[in-house]
C-alpha cells in the first residue's frame, strides 16, 4: 500500500488541469444526414453513449473553479464506428489561430517561472502580442467568465468543421452546445465569497445535481456552410478567433447531450479521460485551419506522456461499441487482445485499413495579409453586450491593467482604443492615465 502511495500522482494536463466530468447520452432529435453521414446521426432518436468534460483553462490539477477564466467544454461521443472527440470552449471563439501562438498564450497564464505565481505583466504581454486573443478576452471580462454552474456553461466547437454525406458532398458546421436550463453567470463578488469556503463549487454542484436525477442537458446545434458559402465568406469562417454571424448562419438543431451518471473512481473514469481532435468518424474530416492539424497532433504526443503509450486502452478511452482491430502490440499496461499478425501488409487475413469512399481532402485555406482582428471585438463592445456587462468587462481588464507596468499599459490601452474609441476612452479614464500619442 505504502509503495502504491508514493506512486499514484500522474502528469496532470498540460492545459486545463482542473475539471470535472460526467456521462450520458447523446440523442437525435433533426435529420441532419443529407449533410453528414456519420452513423451516429443518422436516425432520429438513436442514442449514443457520451462523456463530457469541463475544465477551467489556466488552473492546474487541484486549482479552484471559481475564477475569472474562459472554460473547457469537451465530449467523446462513443460511436459504433469508434470514437469522435470536441474539444471546445465556453466561448464562441478561441484566443489565437497560429498554431505557434499556442504556445504563448498557455505559458504566460501559467505561474512565472521565479516566483511560482500569476503575474499581470506576462498575461497582458501575451494579450497584446497576440492581439487576436482580446476578442476572447471581452467575452471572458465581460461577466461570461465565471459559469453559475457547468450545468449553465455553453459549449463551442470554436472551430469550422468539414463534413461530408453519403454522395461525397462537402459541408462545414460550426458546433453550439447550448444548456437547457439557460446560459447563468456568476459575479465575481459572489465568485470570490464561495471560492473561500467552497474552491470546488462547481465539482461538487454538478455531482450532486446528477446523483438526485436532476440531470443536466444540453441543446446540441451546428450552423450549416455549404462550398459556395465558403467560397463567398473567405478564409474568416475558419479563424477560430472569429464567430460565424448567426443572423446569416442560423443555428439548426441536431441532438441533445444528457448527463445522468457520475464517475464511481474519477481518477479512472475522468482523469484519465483523454479527448482528441484527431478522434474522428467516418463523414466527419475534422477542421481544415492550422490550429487544428497541429491538435490533432500534439493531444496524442501529451496523452501518451500524461497517461502512457497506450492511453487508448484506457477503458474510459476505448470505443466500447465497436471492435476494433490494430497492428499495435505490447508496451506498458493497460494491455489487451492483439490476435493474428503483428505487421501489415501480410498474408494472413490481418485485418484491412479504413478506406474512405470518397477520398475527399480537407480544403486548402487561403488567408490574406491584413486579416481585420478587431472587427469582430468591435461590435461585441458596441452592439452586443449590455451597459452592465461593457462596465464590467472595463472593471475586470483594470483590475489586471492596474499591476502591470507602465509599457505594458500603455500598448494595451492602445490596442483597446483600436477596437473601440470609447472602450479606450473609459479604460483611460478609470486608469487615469493620459497616453501620449507617439
Ligand atoms: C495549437 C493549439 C493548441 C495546443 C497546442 C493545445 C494543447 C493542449 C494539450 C496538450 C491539452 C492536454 C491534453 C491531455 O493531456 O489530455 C489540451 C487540452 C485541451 N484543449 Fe487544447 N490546445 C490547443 C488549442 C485548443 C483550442 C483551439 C481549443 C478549443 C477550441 C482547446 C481546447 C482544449 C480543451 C477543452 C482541453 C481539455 C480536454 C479535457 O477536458 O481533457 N485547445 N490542449
Amino acid at each position: 500500500m505504502m509503495s502504491n502511495l508514493v506512486r499514484e500522482r500522474t502528469p496532470e494536463r498540460a492545459v486545463h488541469g482542473q475539471g470535472t466530468g460526467a456521462f450520458g447520452f447523446f440523442e437525435v432529435t433533426h435529420d441532419i444526414s443529407h449533410i453528414c453521414k456519420a452513423d451516429f446521426l443518422k436516425k432520429v432518436g438513436q442514442k449514443t453513449p457520451i462523456a463530457i468534460r469541463f475544465a477551467t483553462s489556466g488552473g492546474s490539477r487541484g486549482s479552484a473553479d471559481l475564477v475569472l477564466d474562459n472554460r473547457g467544454y469537451s465530449v467523446k461521443f462513443y460511436t459504433r464506428e469508434g470514437n469522435f472527440d470536441i474539444a471546445g470552449f465556453n466561448t464562441p471563439v478561441a484566443p489565437f489561430k497560429d498554431p505557434l501562438d499556442g504556445h504563448i498564450i498557455t505559458r504566460s497564464a501559467r505561474a512565472n517561472p521565479a516566483t511560482n505565481a500569476p503575474d499581470a505583466n506576462m498575461a497582458l504581454d501575451r494579450a497584446t502580442l497576440v492581439p487576436e486573443s482580446l476578442h476572447m478576452l471581452m467575452y471572458t471580462y465581460s461577466g461570461r467568465g465565471i459559469p453559475a454552474s457547468y450545468r449553465n456553461m455553453p459549449g463551442f466547437s470554436v472551430h469550422t468543421y468539414q463534413v461530408e454525406n453519403e454522395n461525397g458532398d462537402q459541408y462545414f458546421i460550426r458546433c453550439h452546445f447550448l444548456p437547457d436550463g439557460g446560459i447563468k453567470y456568476m459575479k465575481a463578488e459572489e465568485a470570490r465569497q464561495i471560492r473561500a469556503d467552497d474552491p470546488h463549487y462547481l465539482t461538487k454542484d454538478l455531482y450532486r445535481a446528477i446523483e438526485n436525477g436532476d440531470y443536466p442537458s444540453w441543446t446540441f446545434s451546428v450552423q450549416i456552410l455549404t462550398e459556395t458559402d465558403v467560397e463567398n465568406e473567405g478564409p474568416g469562417v475558419f479563424d477560430l478567433t472569429k464567430i460565424i454571424p448567426e443572423d446569416r448562419y442560423p443555428l439548426h438543431e441536431v441532438g441533445k447531450f444528457v448527463l445522468n451518471r457520475n464517475a464511481k473512481n474519477f481518477f479512472a473514469e475522468v482523469e484519465q479521460l483523454a479527448f482528441c481532435p484527431c478522434n474522428l468518424v467516418p463523414g466527419i474530416h475534422g477542421a481544415p485551419d492550422k490550429v487544428y492539424e497541429a491538435r490533432r497532433l500534439i493531444y496524442r504526443d501529451a496523452q501518451v506522456y500524461r497517461l502512457g503509450g497506450n492511453v487508448f486502452n484506457i477503458p474510459v478511452n476505448c470505443p466500447f461499441l465497436v471492435q476494433t482491430h490494430t497492428y499495435n502490440r505490447d508496451g506498458m499496461p493497460p494491455v489487451s487482445g492483439g490476435e493474428g499478425p503483428n505487421y501489415y501488409p501480410n498474408s494472413f487475413n490481418g485485418p484491412e485499413p479504413f478506406v474512405p469512399k470518397h477520398s475527399t481532402g480537407l480544403i486548402n485555406i487561403i488567408e490574406k495579409d491584413g486579416a481585420d482582428n478587431f472587427d469582430q471585438a468591435g461590435d461585441l463592445y458596441a452592439n452586443i453586450l449590455t451597459e452592465e456587462e461593457r462596465s464590467t468587462l472595463i472593471k475586470n481588464i483594470v483590475s489586471k491593467l492596474k499591476t502591470a507596468t507602465h509599457f505594458l499599459q500603455k500598448r494595451a490601452l492602445e490596442l483597446f482604443t483600436s477596437i473601440n474609441q470609447d472602450f479606450g476612452d473609459r479604460l483611460k479614464q478609470e486608469m487615469n492615465i493620459t497616453i501620449c500619442s507617439n
